[in-house]
């Protein structure tokens, strides 16, 4: 992997398929892995395969499937749970277990009733067990954006020695701040002995909106994975979202960071998840959003209609959206009313296009949106 490689580890399958109500069935799971392989993630979550016949029967069949990327399953600290999900991946090309257990002392104490050094020894078994089925070993240390920096480095010092070679570094709940996540990873990578046969992944959640900052945060601090969800559909708040993280390195040659993703299907890879999860995209999402590219105020479609980059930046064409939209709303000015009576073949003077947007005001104000098909019936209005 070149320095600035950053792999993206998709869980759209496993932590993006636990939202509430949008359960997908195998046929539309292997739909969407196919397509999450052709975008070009590098590690592919198929799913947690003890928690159902159902899911087992998933990572059995995204593992036949997938070409390129490195199918992965989660497990608890369980050896039954390994055993299953090295079943599950036996026929992938490339595989990886992903094993561990809660770090935080709320976890330790409430959840398990537990010690530290108990854990210790429960997540160096399971990553030694792990190994024992499959070569390439991710080890989360769940709740780790809330678990003691040293201690957190001791947990990660002991499972490389068991052979981990990914180190999961989850917030899972969404705590952090961007400059706390970041100097976790900084610390670890300083004081973890062995961290270099090691790789440190981001993976966060947005319950205050910070999932796609800290995982940057991380990266910039030594990470160079990032777990992620399309659309950043995931548990509560949702999980980082994939084209955020993907778009902020494109956009910023200066962190000379990068991915394998072609960001050519970022747009429709958006909609095949919210159409196959029946979870629609909110319209102000960013990179994928149908306003992400849209404008509706006067001064910026005139910005934009001079320069697409006054406003805008980033190419939609880079994220596979055809065009930029500019939408005809009472805020519009004369330069949008325009540019949209051209497209659709009306080239008005400046003396018609005083009279005509002032017929196009009041319509405005009547209605949320004017469309194309209203431009001609204004015109008219007009005796033009
Ligand atoms: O958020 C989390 O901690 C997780 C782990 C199971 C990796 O999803
Ligand atoms: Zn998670």
């Amino acid at each position: 992997m070149a320095q600035g490689q950053v792999q993206i580890f998709d869980t759209t399958l496993r932590d993006g398929e636990q939202v509430p109500g949008c359960k997908l069935d195998t046929h539309n799971k292997l739909i969407i892995a196919e397509r999450l392989d052709e975008l070009g993630v590098d590690i592919l979550e198929a799913g947690f395969p003890i928690s159902s016949p159902g899911d087992f029967d998933s990572v059995v069949k995204i593992a036949q499937l997938i070409k390129n990327a490195r199918v992965c399953g989660l497990t608890r600290a369980v050896k039954k749970d390994i055993e299953v999900a090295a079943e599950a991946l036996k026929d992938a090309k490339k595989s990886r277990i992903h094993t561990g257990i809660g770090t935080s002392d709320s976890h330790i104490i409430y959840k398990f009733n537990s010690t530290r050094e108990k854990i210790i020894e429960r997540a160096v078994s399971a990553v030694s067990y792990a190994k024992s089925f499959v070569e390439d070993i991710e080890f989360y240390a769940e709740d780790a954006g809330r678990t003691d920096n040293e201690y957190l480095a001791r947990v990660c010092e002991a499972v490389i020695k068991a052979g981990a070679t990914v180190l999961n570094i989850p917030d899972t709940t969404g705590y952090c701040l961007p400059e706390e996540y970041g100097a976790k990873i900084k610390y670890l990578k300083e004081n973890v002995t062995g961290i270099d046969k090691a790789t440190l992944s981001c993976h966060c959640h947005n319950d205050l909106g910070l999932a796609t900052a800290n995982s940057i945060a991380g990266i910039m601090n030594g990470a160079r994975q990032i777990e992620c969800t399309i659309n950043g559909i995931g548990e509560r708040a949702g999980n980082t979202s994939l084209e955020e993280v993907v778009m902020i390195m494109r956009q910023h040659p200066d962190l000379n960071l990068d991915t394998n993703i072609n960001s050519k299907l970022l747009y429709s890879t958006s909609q095949l998840v919210s159409e196959s999860m029946g979870m629609p995209v909110q319209p102000n999402k960013a990179v994928v959003g149908a306003n992400a590219f849209a404008h509706s105020s006067g001064i910026h479609q005139d910005g934009v209609i001079k320069q697409r980059e006054t406003y805008e930046i980033m190419d939609p064409h880079d994220v596979g959206v055809t065009q930029s939209a500019i939408v005809l709303t009472a805020r519009s000015g004369r330069a949008a009313l325009a540019y949209r009576a051209k497209n659709i073949g009306f080239e008005l003077d400046k003396l018609q296009l005083d009279i005509v947007y002032k017929e196009f005001l009041k319509v405005a104000d009547q209605q949320k949106e004017v469309n194309d098909d209203d431009i001609p019936k204004i015109i008219e209005a007009c005796g033009l």
